[in-house]
């Protein structure tokens, strides 16, 4: 199928690539000239796994070009996703103006039947406005439909959730938008749920929120543990294993980060509040998140007593694993408040340093875990990448100045550690 795709970020670019992987001849357009140039060449502007081959492939094959003419790209595509970023506004909603403005450059640009998807995540309801917009632009009467297509993938595993998803969720007026919906995804083997629009909405929505409020929900029940001498490991392992629980997102930890979860809570709060029900569940979702990294900071504190002048090392800066997004990343919150403390802090990360430094010009970015750690008096984990729990621990003993580690992902075992000759706290562990 001819398929065009509006904003080549995360998502846009993801569906894009996978779209011409199975078969499809996808456009992908964006406004970003810069971002065009780049594509163009074969290179990705995001940081993913396999995302840069495929697009390769997609290219060589003549199934993936891309241009920043949205109307070139709604000549092409039979079926359009809109696919542009939706960021949050000052009271937690979010930005919908460029949807609208694409929206409207696609009525008055098309000329014949399409099929437009948003995928972008968006409040309820989108889906009605964007149907009116379209209206309203159409001057020329030409027949649509509108479709709602929410994505689940994640960074750092796109391409494969994108590929492999748990389901597909499709909402739709008709069954002419059903039809071409399922043919988009035929080549995929998942559940398929066709539902209306309005429920295709929320379900994204109540999705991240759930996950969400799963790992706010062992954050508050590590904290107990602590305090009452039990592990918060054991302890999720043990629900996990109820099916109804699920062993998923129940790692504790010093919270979530990322573009998706923070900004979509907000956005729920609110949608949910002006349709007049106020969602105080995932207010204190929210809360739980805060609370867990200053309770985090206040563990440093106590082994340090003075944060002022010390040397930290921090290994991990984005938000979790296999990306370099440091959006709403954890790392931020903590960096900052050490550094009001004048602590001096040293810091790797196999892939967000670049795009730390134009937050934090001014501290020390190494290029190995270890040489972050040449006395350093403690050491705090803020991500989980693979390599730091391969790391030489002998090593980094003999490198610190004093052997205290902080692990806000717990990726070490405190018995081993202890063992091991170092003060080490995880989160949740006794
Ligand atoms: C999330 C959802 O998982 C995707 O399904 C969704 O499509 C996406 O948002 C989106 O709306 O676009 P993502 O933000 O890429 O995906 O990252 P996740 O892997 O879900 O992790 C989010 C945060 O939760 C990370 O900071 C991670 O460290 C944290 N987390 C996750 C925990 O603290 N504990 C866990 O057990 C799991």
């Amino acid at each position: 199928m001819k398929i065009t795709i509006i904003g080549s970020g995360y998502v846009g670019l993801t569906t894009g690539v996978c779209l011409s992987h199975l078969g499809h001849h996808v456009v992908c357009v964006d406004n970003d000239v810069e971002k065009i140039r780049l594509l163009k060449k074969g290179i990705s502007p995001i940081y993913e796994p396999g995302l840069e081959e495929l697009l390769k492939q997609g290219m060589e094959k003549g199934t993936l070009s891309f241009t920043d003419s949205i109307e070139e790209g709604t000549k092409h595509g039979l079926a359009i996703f809109i696919c542009v970023g939706t960021p949050p506004r000052e009271d937690g909603g979010a930005d919908l103006s460029s949807i609208e403005l694409v929206a409207t450059r696609i009525a008055e640009t098309m000329d014949e039947y399409k099929l437009i998807i948003e995928k972008s995540t968006v409040p309820v309801q989108t889906g009605l406005k964007l149907k009116t917009t379209i209206e309203l632009n159409n001057k020329r009467g030409i027949e649509f439909d509108v479709a709602s297509n929410p994505e689940f993938l994640r960074e750092g595993s796109a391409i494969k959730d994108f590929l492999y998803p748990d389901r597909i969720v499709i909402g739709v007026e008709n069954e002419r938008a059903e039809k071409l919906m399922r043919e988009i995804y035929e080549k995929i083997d998942a559940p398929f749920i066709v539902t209306n629009i309005q429920s295709a909405e929320i379900i994204k929505h109540a999705s991240n929120s759930f996950l969400a409020m799963k790992i706010s929900y062992i954050n508050a029940v590590s904290m107990v543990c602590e305090k009452a001498g039990a592990d918060v490991k054991e302890v999720a392992l043990g629900m996990g294993l109820d099916h109804r629980i699920g062993k998923e997102f129940l790692n504790a930890g010093i919270g979530f980060g990322g573009f998706c979860f923070p900004k979509d809570l907000k956005a729920f709060i609110k949608i949910s509040e002006d349709l007049g029900y106020h969602m105080n569940l995932l207010k204190e979702v929210l809360k739980i998140n805060q609370e867990i990294r200053e309770y985090f900071i206040n563990k440093v504190r106590d082994l340090l007593w003075n944060i002022k002048g010390k040397k930290i090392a921090i290994l991990g800066l984005s938000f979790k694993p296999n990306t370099d997004d440091i959006r709403e990343a954890p790392s931020i919150y903590i960096i900052k408040h050490l550094l009001k403390e004048d602590a001096y802090i040293s810091v790797y990360d196999p892939a967000a340093m670049k795009k730390m430094k134009r937050i934090f010009p001014d501290i020390d970015y190494k290029e190995n875990p270890y040489d972050t750690l040449v006395d350093a008096n403690a050491l705090l984990i803020l991500t989980e990448w693979e390599e730091f729990r391969n790391l030489d621990l002998e090593r980094v003993k003999n490198l610190m100045k004093t052997p205290i580690i902080v692990d806000g992902r717990n990726i070490f075992e405190p018995e081993e550690m202890e063992r091991l000759g170092f003060i080490y706290r995880g989160i949740g562990r006794a």
